[in-house]
């Protein structure tokens, strides 16, 4: 059987694109379950994962938990907002605790960059990031490529547009490194303060006009302002933003082709997406979302068997 060249999944950075590939096989055959009147299989049986949560999320957490309840894993769930960290109990104590109750896998999302590769350096248990600050957001990432492949057959020499709040991204940087390692060509496109200053260093285009990043993708990947991130003021105000980088139907119409509108979630609507546009055939972001479940099942089910 084939593996994975590692046994937590810490960010796209760290895994290579036969990693992927095996993650995108693995994933057509989950997917495949997925879509028959009994949803589940056994493979993870006699496996206990906890979902360890100090960051608020809606799709990543309930996509997590169903991926787990489809392959038959006894499945927990850990808030920080209801749980012993108010406290002052520390990270390390917390996953500790509940390793202690023999948990063989914990999914990690938290609001420091690096806290997962922290656990993974300090437990035994196998680690996936569920999205940690700024930094990575590796299954988003991963849903996301899959449903590239999924429309055009594959994603090298595709042309993906990110558009948005680069800067705060997790989002942005998982899913430049994802599709680098499959060949996609990539541009980042938002207002030139929230573009980091190592841009250049990532090996993307740049572009400050929306329009013109519309017109050179086949595929644009349209982020939120992460305004929970944001201590200073980036641009004047939302509705200035909306007007320079907001994307509506009639932009991707009057395109003379068809692109795919993809969003990771949440949406706000009305600031970089309008609703005409965010619910438009242009968009595939529920095929994200439904993708996503079919992803993490893979990911789990490969991490549960590997070794190195
Ligand atoms: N895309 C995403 O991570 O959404 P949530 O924050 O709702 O999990």
């Amino acid at each position: 059987m084939q593996q994975l060249s590692v046994r937590h999944l810490l960010g796209i950075k760290n895994i290579n694109q036969n990693d992927i590939q095996l993650i995108f096989e693995t994933a057509d055959t989950f997917k495949e379950v997925l879509n028959r009147p009994i949803k589940k299989v056994p493979s993870l049986r006699d496996v206990t994962i906890a979902n360890v949560f100090f960051e608020n999320s809606t799709r990543t957490r309930l996509s997590f938990e169903l991926a787990q309840k489809r392959l038959s894993a006894d499945v927990i769930n850990f808030s920080s907002s209801s749980s012993s960290v108010k406290k002052g109990e520390t990270l390390l104590d917390t996953v500790n605790n509940i390793l202690a109750m023999k948990v063989d896998m914990i999914v990690m999302r938290h609001s420091s960059p690096g806290a997962p590769h922290f656990l993974a350096r300090h437990v035994k248990a196998n680690i996936v990031n569920a999205g940690d600050g700024t930094h990575e957001h590796p299954t988003q990432a991963l849903l996301d490529s899959f449903s590239i492949r999924e429309k055009f057959g594959e994603v090298r020499g595709k042309k993906v547009a990110i558009i948005g709040d680069i800067l705060h991204s997790r989002v942005a940087l998982s899913n430049i490194f994802a599709l680098q390692k499959q060949g996609a060509e990539v541009m980042v496109c938002g207002p030139v303060t929230l573009l980091p200053r190592y841009i250049n260093e990532l090996g993307v285009k740049v572009e400050l006009d929306v329009r013109k990043a519309l017109q050179w993708c086949d595929v644009a990947n349209v982020l939120r302002i992460q305004l929970e991130r944001q201590q200073i003021k980036y641009f004047p105000s939302l509705r200035e933003y909306s007007l320079y980088y907001g994307i509506n139907k009639a932009m991707l119409d009057s395109l003379d082709k068809e692109i795919l509108l993809m969003h990771p979630g949440p949406i706000n609507r009305g600031v970089e997406l309008t609703s005409d546009a965010a619910d438009s055939h242009h968009s595939v972001i529920l095929n994200q979302v439904e993708n996503g479940v079919a992803i993490r099942m893979a990911v789990l089910y490969l991490l549960a068997q590997a070794t190195s």
